[in-house]
């Protein structure tokens, strides 16, 4: 059978194709040390398992309405008015089966065939390929290190054209670990409101951010950016929820609307059992959040320290999320052309699993992500140091 031109296009996720290889690897008795997955390597919560749990045994098993149980939009709702003092309804929410999916579901309600997205680069791995799947077409803007990986406004307004529907900001950024300042995103705001583009805000990893910052948004400006913007948040790696699939969408009710539409053919709701877990987890008692961050912050202190000494390596400071997105370009070669022969040659020779910067958009660089023990980052970066040093 002929597969689509859509599909054909899109190639399999970067993340978890470096996943599969450490599987394999594993199977085979070595002992790998897999850096590549996004996702906390704590367990959900007791407390929210538990809600799942109860959730099964008083019949939760159903279908819910397409938007979701209303105590969950309800609670997603309060959540940001809570935290930007702008009203949001129940109705201006809806729950997704993941981030992910909540991001498809928004370029399926915006993007019309040929519309273009702003995406900055390095971007996460899923943005382009879901844009392509609606007809849109990508437009790259690129994040500099040197700015921190902030790109500026006037940088995006000079890559729009008329064809220009949404730009996708994402704080903290998955994979540099970059959080925007607020000013900034003030600015972004004004720009949507006077260019009339769609601000798709990723804030999957809003709660992790470092050194005591406050996680800023484009609503930070007020009610005035509410109408330009749609937020995405994620059960996933806040909660440690990753299996549970459970996301959602904050915005404007026409576009929530028009999601729930499409989604009441596509996957009629999202998990029923996991919609109560992430009510538990969203009105419950946050410890586990801090714990983690607590967590991610010392191991972030120490690979970021150790990447720094390993020879033809420099590593900027990631502000939030769990990743390290070190500058590998001086180990480059004509043997090692691209972040991805080199992070191949982790795997093979040190059986160190990363990912290359050409997943992101962007080469000379590897992700790594901190979401692994102490003792098993350590080892990483023991074996990392030694493989480098051989390369220099
Ligand atoms: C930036 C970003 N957005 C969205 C997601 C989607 O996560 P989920 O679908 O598990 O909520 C991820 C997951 O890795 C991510 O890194």
């Amino acid at each position: 059978m002929e597969i689509t031109k859509r599909l054909t296009r899109v190639a399999p996720s970067a993340t978890l194709a470096a996943g599969e290889k450490a599987r394999r690897l594993r199977e085979q008795g070595v002992d790998v040390v897999d850096l590549g997955p996004g996702q906390p390597d704590f367990p959900t919560p007791p407390d929210v398992c538990r809600a799942g749990q109860e959730a099964i045994d008083a019949g939760h098993t159903r279908y819910t309405p397409g938007a979701g149980v209303p105590e969950l939009r309800a609670a997603v709702a309060k959540y940001y008015t809570d935290l930007y003092g702008i009203e949001y309804s129940p109705a201006e929410t809806m729950i997704a089966c993941g981030g992910k999916h909540a991001l498809y579901s928004i370029f399926s309600a915006l993007i019309e065939p040929g519309d273009e997205v702003i995406i900055p680069t390095p971007y996460w791995v899923s943005y382009p390929d879901q844009v392509r799947l609606v007809d849109g077409q990508p437009v790259y803007v690129d994040a500099a290190e040197e700015d921190g990986w902030i790109i500026t406004p006037e940088a995006v307004e000079a890559a729009c054209t008329d064809r220009t529907r949404a730009i996708i900001l994402n704080s903290p950024s998955n994979p540099t670990g970059a959080t925007m300042p607020q000013g900034v995103l003030e600015d972004f705001a004004r720009l949507a409101i006077e260019r009339d583009i769609a601000i798709v805000y990723d804030e999957c990893y809003d709660r992790f951010v470092y050194e005591g910052q406050r996680h800023a948004s484009p609503l930070d400006l007020g009610k005035d950016a509410k109408p330009v913007t749609i937020v995405v948040g994620s059960a996933s790696k806040t909660y440690s929820m990753t299996g549970w699939r459970l996301g959602w969408t904050v915005g404007p009710r026409a576009v929530t609307d028009a999601m729930s539409r499409l989604n009441s053919h596509l996957t009629s709701n999202a998990c029923s059992v996991s919609q109560q877990a992430a009510l538990a987890a969203l009105s419950g008692d946050q410890a586990s959040v801090a714990e983690m961050l607590e967590a991610f912050a010392e191991r972030r202190e120490m690979v970021i320290q150790r990447l720094s000494q390993m020879p033809g390596v420099t590593c900027s400071r990631p502000m939030g999320a769990f990743y390290a997105f070190p500058n590998i370009s001086e180990l480059l070669s004509d043997q090692f052309p691209t972040s991805g022969d080199l992070a191949t040659h982790l795997i093979d020779e040190a059986h160190v699993v990363t990912v290359p910067g050409t997943a992101f958009g962007r080469d000379g660089y590897l992700r790594l992500s901190f979401a692994t023990s102490m003792d098993r980052l350590a080892e990483a970066m023991d074996r990392m140091d030694k493989a480098f040093g051989e390369l220099v």
